[in-house]
């Protein structure tokens, strides 16, 4: 091939390039393709199943009380270790990616000196009770929105009670069951 002939090869292609280019501009511009606000085909039955799952899901957790009567600190303590991954329970250890919960039941909102607590955590009037810690492990940033615990929280009844009555023995004296 002489250089000539390269060239015109060369223009060849770069007139192909720029043919193309031009076309799909022209083809953006004369259609102006819009996305479309709803799906045009709806698969019949998907948001139906989609809508009784959520409403088969419990909305809260259950009572707490009566959950506690029947609750195992021993089976809480295994439930609770993926708690473990972000706090810590002995008396006096340091915090992790959470604060240490010794004594938790029973102490004020953001209780552990020195930890980073979010605003929201810090807002938070009055103490731990059995019934706020129920509500707040079923749905962490449902019950403090703001939250930096980032965990999806426990919905089953029994594994939630189990771990309150396996934190409620993380004291140096438990408080009372709720009645
Ligand atoms: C992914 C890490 C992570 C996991 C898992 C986790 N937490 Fe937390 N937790 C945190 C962080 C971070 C905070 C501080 C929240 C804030 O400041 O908003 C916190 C705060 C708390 C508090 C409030 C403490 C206080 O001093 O007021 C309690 C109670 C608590 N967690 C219990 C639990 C329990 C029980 C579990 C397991 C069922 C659990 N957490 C799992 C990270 C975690």
């Amino acid at each position: 091939m002489n250089s000539f002939e390269f060239n015109k090869v060369v223009a060849a292609i770069l007139v192909a390039l720029l043919v193309a280019m031009l076309g799909g501009f022209l083809a953006e511009e004369l259609i102006k393709p819009e996305d479309l606000a709803k799906n045009a085909y709806v698969v019949e039955g998907v948001g139906a199943a989609v809508a009784a799952e959520t409403s088969a899901a419990p909305a809260g957790p259950a009572p707490i009380a009566p959950l506690m009567a029947a609750a195992s600190a021993e089976a809480g303590q295994k439930t609770g270790r993926v708690c473990g991954t972000c706090h810590s329970f002995g008396k006096g250890e340091a915090a992790k990616i959470g604060p240490n919960l010794y004594g938790i039941i029973g102490s004020k909102h953001a209780h552990m000196a020195g930890f980073d607590y979010s605003e929201a955590m810090k807002a938070m009037a009055g103490d731990w009770t059995f019934e706020e810690l129920n509500e707040f492990i079923f749905n962490p940033r449902a019950h403090v929105p703001g939250t930096k615990m980032t965990f999806a929280g426990i919905k089953n009844d029994q594994d939630r009670a189990n771990v309150i009555a396996w934190l409620r023995t993380l004291a140096d004296s438990p408080v009372a069951l709720p009645k």
